[in-house]
């Protein structure tokens, strides 16, 4: 793994890296469209840099729209709740729904949106994360596009935070214990 000498952390993935997975994803996810639209729901803040990258990637007639959750708190835990602070602008009764996320965790957040966005009767509902925590599941969540599966670390960077902080880092890099506060 490559180190970040000015901030000292090391590089999970490098921008080089989630950009050729980002593009990957994109194609994929045209393919699977067939030509129809998409409304793209990103869940605030921290997909927000993935979704503005894979919406590039996307060939399709693509709208907005976000959502915010109760986030983790301001450390590394959960407290288990999962809150609704932003809804949705607009309906998306009959449309071709694709949920954009950073992090697959405990699938606590995505269990929720999952469940209070399919009671508007998509057409289809499919879900994208860039990062997969499969050992921490605690909700079955089945996402339909992964960007990487990775074990149980906690990552920073590329719209992902500690306390707030290091969401605008290019790489995504590890959160170690020991990194000074
Ligand atoms: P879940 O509800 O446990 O699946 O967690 C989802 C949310 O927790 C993600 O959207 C992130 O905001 C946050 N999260 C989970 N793991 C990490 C991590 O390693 N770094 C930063 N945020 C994380
Ligand atoms: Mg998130």
């Amino acid at each position: 793994m490559a180190t970040v000498p000015s901030q000292g952390l090391q590089v999970l993935y490098t921008r080089q890296q989630i950009a050729e997975r980002v593009a990957e994803l994109g194609a994929q996810i045209t393919r699977d469209l067939n030509g129809e639209k998409l409304v793209m729901v990103g869940v605030l803040k921290g997909a927000a840099p993935f979704l503005a990258d894979l919406a590039r990637s996307i060939q399709a007639d693509a709208t907005f729209d976000f959502v915010a959750t109760s986030s983790y708190g301001k450390g590394q835990r959960t407290s288990g709740a999962v809150r609704l602070i932003k809804d949705l602008d607009e309906s998306i009764e009959g449309k071709n729904v694709l949920i954009v996320e950073d992090i697959l965790d405990t699938g606590l957040t995505l269990a929720y949106l999952r469940k209070l966005l399919l009671q508007q009767r998509p057409k289809t509902l499919r879900i994208v994360t860039l990062l997969d925590k499969p050992s921490r599941r605690i909700e079955k969540i089945e996402p339909d596009y992964v960007g990487f599966s990775i074990p149980n670390l906690f990552v920073i960077g590329y719209g992902m935070d500690y306390a707030e902080r290091y969401r605008n880092l290019p790489d995504i890099c590890l959160m170690t214990p020991d990194h000074p506060e």
